[in-house]
């Protein structure tokens, strides 16, 4: 066993462990605090995953935004959280006759015509799902830094493929940009596959492995996105001790913490980042505002 994975794991046992990561982010605000990313956007304050909802993240100085990338029938990479349009969109009533309505059952130019901002607010009427280029092209032009999730990689066959593709047709695999971008999902082989297809890329796997998987893990994962509801002090230690593929500390990003209590203890237990709804009642929170 690595050292440093022995001494974490004594710290933790012992409720020793240090309170600030060797992986922290100086780059979000104090030193040592974590980064701040807003969660599908700052969804909490305009429609999730739209090109407003990373305006309104940018309004508030954030720079870190987190979306989820599906694909439609015709093969287009769209930004939207569920595999279904339904929540998010008025699709219900443009297209009454087809129940379900997944995502991956209409076009993109059908997708294109439904309004994915009335459903948050009036105010946002006529706001339309992102084609995921719309997306980065919004993001670049904001000068933002993108956590990508690939949102249901079961449902699209390829999707790593295709994603890496657009993302460098859009420059985001050169060198300059690569500090900019992690590619996250909750399958794992999906998070394997992207690293294999381009090892430089920063990636992340959500949901929280058990210790002895740690290892595996780290060899194709430089982050590990846990649900708040499932961390302790102990387990970000224990994570913080191994490295991952590009030779530094797996980092922790936890999710999805929306008031100022849960933010100062997930601090507290060593986090590098924190997604949040809410980035501006956390970066409060952190004391950096
Ligand atoms: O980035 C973490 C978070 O997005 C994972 O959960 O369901 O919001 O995509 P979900
Ligand atoms: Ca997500």
């Amino acid at each position: 066993m690595h050292a440093r994975v022995v001494a974490a794991t004594v710290a933790a046992v012992l409720g020793t462990a240090p309170l600030l990561s060797p992986g922290s982010d100086a780059r979000a605000g104090g030193v040592g605090e974590p980064t701040v990313i807003a969660h599908r956007g700052a969804s909490a304050y305009a429609p999730e995953n739209t090109l407003a909802s990373i305006d309104k993240a940018a309004q508030l100085g954030f720079t870190w935004v987190e979306n989820d990338v599906q694909r439609t029938k015709d093969g287009e990479l769209v930004v939207i959280h569920d595999d279904s349009l339904q929540r998010t969109t008025n699709v219900a009533q443009v297209f009454p006759g087809r129940a379900r309505w997944k995502v991956k059952d209409f076009t993109a130019a059908e997708i294109a015509r439904l309004d994915a901002g009335s459903w948050y607010s009036p105010a946002y009427a006529g706001t339309r799902v992102p084609t995921l280029q719309q997306y980065m092209r919004r993001v670049e032009h904001n000068h933002e830094e993108l956590l990508l999730e690939i949102k249901n990689p079961e449902l699209y066959p390829g999707i790593e493929q295709q994603t890496l593709k657009l993302l460098g047709n859009e420059g985001w695999l050169d060198h300059e940009h690569l500090d900019r971008l992690i590619v996250q999902s909750f399958s794992a082989d999906s998070i394997r596959t992207v690293h294999e297809l381009k090892p430089a890329i920063t990636t992340a796997c959500l949901g929280t492995p058990t210790v002895a998987q740690l290892h595996q893990y780290a060899r194709f994962t430089d982050l590990i996105n846990p649900s708040y509801g499932s961390l302790s002090k102990g387990y970000v230690s224990a994570v913080h001790a191994f490295d991952g593929p590009h030779g530094r500390p797996l980092r922790v990003f936890t999710w999805t913490v929306n008031d100022a209590t849960t933010a100062r203890k997930a601090t507290g237990y060593g986090v590098d980042g924190i997604i949040t709804n809410k980035p501006d009642v956390v970066r409060a929170a952190l004391g950096s505002e």
